[in-house]
């Protein structure tokens, strides 16, 4: 299991430090949260921040678009340094049309899922994605609690996955993560989990990441 690093849990002062601090720890992939306030009722940061951060870490930049009007910026997602770039299910536009100009710029694209969305509704994009966020909080904010209810959606996934027999999708789990949770990322074999707060509240990162890997 791949554990990807919340940039939102860390703290924002020192963000370079944070970002080194956690490949030190052993991470696999940096997470970055953009709100708009907008789509969801939080702002974060955007891309000129991400960019900003690129010179601390050669670990993958997966940018989590949690906004309204993804197409608009994509391009500055993509000078900012981002890998993978998810983009949300709920928007209001053609989704395939944003995953081929995602695709064009050669770059990895996911989709995320809010908990009151269908998986179902994923499913006619499935062969064309690397990635698969579904959201175990609703999105917003840090630190909330993991929504057991989400599970079962990964089991439906998989199915789908293996119907189409589609190669290389990775499915993760996003929102509330910890030491007890993850053992539900196990029992469904999720690829990879976020970690935000968990992982930057704790005292040795490296230590905490090396559990959550077990
Ligand atoms: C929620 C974000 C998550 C969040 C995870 O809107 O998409 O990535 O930062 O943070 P924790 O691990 O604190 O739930
Ligand atoms: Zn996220």
């Amino acid at each position: 299991m791949k554990i990807s690093a919340s940039i939102l849990g860390c703290d924002f002062s020192k963000m370079g430090q944070e970002v080194k601090k956690v490949e030190d720890s052993k991470v696999d992939i940096i997470h970055l949260d953009v709100m708009d306030g907008h789509f969801v009722p939080n702002i974060s940061f955007g891309s000129a921040v991400i960019k900003s951060l690129r010179e601390y870490t050669n670990l993958p930049f997966e940018v989590h678009l949690m906004i309204s009007d993804p197409r608009k910026y994509l391009k500055d997602f993509v000078n900012a340094g981002a890998d993978t770039i998810v983009f949300h299910m709920e928007i209001e536009d053609d989704i395939l049309e944003i995953i081929r100009e995602i695709k064009k710029y050669g770059k990895k694209v996911g989709l995320a899922v809010n908990p009151e969305t269908d998986i179902e509704k994923i499913f006619p994009y499935v062969e064309y994605l690397d990635l698969v966020i579904i959201m175990t909080v609703h999105p917003g904010f840090g630190g909330q609690s993991f929504m057991k209810d989400q599970i079962y959606k990964v089991r439906k996934l998989k199915d789908k996955i293996m119907e189409i027999n589609k190669k290389g999708l990775e499915i993760e789990f996003d929102g509330g993560v910890n030491l007890d949770t993850i053992k539900f990322a196990k029992e469904v074999d999720v690829d990879i989990c976020v970690s935000g707060s968990f992982l930057f509240n704790s005292k040795n990162t490296s230590q905490t990441v090396k559990l959550l890997k077990s």
